[in-house]
């Protein structure tokens, strides 16, 4: 049954596909603007992601013959050039991959404290807690991940030779590219607001103390020079030597905390997957320290036990069911996940049918539930970091999400190394016992202490169905990541959508608490939100939820289709 609803499905994809799709030859690179609004197919490899760029450098790796992995570091490395707002070198991240005989594994690059970190660490002198000191400012900044996560994933399976994979984004720094208008606006906001404070920043990233126009060619010499080091000395060009000195120099002028040593005790790890299954669908996602994979897994559990497409996309009966397994899923992450290195995180249970079952059984048709403020209230989360996705000629698929936390991290820029710094500290509970109604988490589990890894909820994907790829799917938007990518999926297997309407289809959220639907503009009918409403739950239309990019396979060719989110309009899918 479900066999057959999968081919239908996808029978119904291809003719939409038929008159929408830009062909793409094998071997070429093809980009547009246009590409936003429609899927993108190709025959071998694609790439998805934030810049036109980004995308190219990733599937010119592809057509040079290197794999998905090799693809997936030339296009992280290049967005830390041209998406500086989350593409990065100064933050972190996760890269959930699936090779071509259906096993998988993910890697760990996220962001850990320092040594000298401790759970008080955001309290001011007179013991009150500092919300800029957690979210701002050098004490804000974690150990970072990236180099050491794409170094990692280059060593155990990448293909190409490093120095290749660096040498599109060293190019675009050293001879510039071409502002967008969207990048221009967020330099202008950079230069003008957080990081106007700081001179690494407005030597980088401004017109000599002007704010860029879009149009301006930005060029990081510096930076490039920073990634020629990491070219030649791998892993050691950033956690040691220049690099390495110049971040430690900055960090100490700032009065933070970020030692040579953290950096020289900074690595990568290898995690199992979180893997569940829908409908017959395997779901391959990211374990601890994310959130994002349990989170996942027991919400389509919760969700299997409902008829979805009968209710309806977007009625006000499915956005009841969506909203009463998020509110409780949430409810778990905030209880229960952290970094399982340090925190005894009862994964198995939380991603098992029999204790999704147990939670549905809590779920009332006909009324909202009640999240209760008991312990554990909102914090803050920021809605930058960006998402990619890769699936090369032989079926590896790699998901890849990294972030700096904020909008441009914490807004410092490393003086002689020109980048950015994360700002992910933020991402660690207040303090101990500092739960309040107002927004804190104060909770045991996810405290800074010494190397520990901060909680995250990004949540890179992988969609299977009987030994094949269906598709690659993730994004960024802090916790509501987790429930972007939980209704793209259930776009594709329970509506039928192909992926630029899965992609494009409006998204609504709910994080326990603040006990409120949000729902994108536009997403639902005045009626709709009033039927929602009269169950009792509080509703808000308006705003836009995640960018996520992806990929999916169409099972009848095997073509790739790629479909970057017009949410962010700079964002391309090329394929090859
Ligand atoms: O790791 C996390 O969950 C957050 N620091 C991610 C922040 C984020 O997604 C901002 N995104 N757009």
């Amino acid at each position: 049954m479900i066999a057959r609803r999968h081919f239908i499905a996808l029978s119904t994809c291809v003719t939409l596909w038929m008159g929408t799709a830009v062909p793409t030859r094998a071997a070429s690179i093809l980009a547009s603007q246009a590409e936003t609004t429609r899927s993108v197919r190709a025959s071998d490899g694609m790439v998805v992601s934030g810049t036109v760029h980004a995308s190219n450098a990733g599937a010119e790796v592809l057509a040079a013959g290197g794999n998905a992995v090799d693809a997936a570091i030339a296009t992280g490395f290049a967005l830390a050039v041209t998406h500086p707002s989350a593409g990065n070198i100064g933050g972190g991240g996760f890269m959930v991959i699936r090779f071509p005989d259906g096993t998988t594994t993910a890697l760990d690059f996220r962001e850990k404290a320092p040594l000298a970190a401790h759970p008080e660490m955001w309290l001011d002198e007179s013991g009150e807690y500092s919300r800029t000191k957690h979210h701002n400012g050098a004490l804000a900044v974690g150990v970072p991940g990236t180099v050491a996560g794409f170094w990692k994933a280059h060593q155990l399976y990448g293909g190409q030779d490093w120095e290749r994979l660096l040498r599109p984004a060293i190019g675009l720094a050293r001879d510039g590219f071409e502002l967008t208008d969207r990048l221009g606006r967020g330099l202008r906001r950079l230069v003008t607001g957080r990081g106007a404070a700081y001179e690494g920043t407005v030597a980088y990233f401004s017109n000599e103390g002007r704010p860029h126009a879009s149009g301006d060619r930005l060029t990081q010499a510096d930076l490039a020079r920073t990634l020629e080091r990491i070219a030649l000395e791998g892993r050691d060009g950033f956690y040691a030597g220049e690099t390495a000195r110049l971040l430690v120099a900055e960090m100490e002028r700032l009065g933070g905390i970020i030692t040579l040593e953290d950096l020289a005790r900074y690595q990568a790890r290898e995690r199992t997957p979180v893997q569940g299954t829908y409908r017959g669908y395997d779901v391959i996602s990211m374990p601890p320290p994310s959130s994002g994979g349990i989170a996942l897994v027991e919400m389509l559990n919760i969700l299997e036990g409902y008829d979805l497409a009968a209710m309806g996309h977007n009625s006000a009966e499915y956005i009841h069911h969506l909203a009463e397994a998020m509110r409780r899923a949430f409810r778990d992450r905030a209880q229960h996940v952290a970094d399982a290195d340090f925190a005894d995180v009862p994964r198995q249970r939380l991603t098992s049918k029999e204790y999704a079952a147990t939670v549905r059984a809590e779920i009332d048709a006909a009324a909202a539930g009640v999240s209760a403020p008991s312990d554990i209230t909102d914090v803050y989360e920021s809605p930058e970091t960006t998402h990619y996705s890769v699936v090369d000629r032989n079926g590896m698929a790699v998901s890849v999400t990294y972030t700096l936390e904020g909008g441009y991290g914490s807004g410092i820029t490393v003086p002689g190394a020109g980048f950015l710094l994360n700002n992910e500290m933020g991402d660690f509970n207040a303090g101990p016992g500092l739960t309040n109604t107002r927004g804190l988490i104060g909770t045991e589990p996810n405290l800074a202490r010494p190397e520990q890894r901060m909680l995250s909820s990004m949540t890179p994907s992988i969609l299977a169905k009987d030994g094949e790829l269906v598709a690659v799917v993730g994004s960024p938007g802090g916790r509501t990541i987790i429930n972007t990518v939980l209704q793209v999926l259930l776009n594709m297997i329970e509506f039928d959508m192909n992926v630029r309407e899965a992609v494009t289809a409006s998204r609504l959220h709910h994080q326990w608490l603040p006990d409120r639907i949000r729902i994108e503009s536009g997403g639902v009918s005045v009626a709709t939100a009033e039927s929602l409403r009269r169950l009792g739950h509080t509703v808000s239309v308006g705003g836009s939820q995640g960018i996520a990019h992806s990929i999916m396979i169409d099972p009848e060719t095997g073509d790739r289709l790629g479909a970057a989110d017009a949410r962010n309009v700079d964002a391309v899918a090329v394929g090859n």
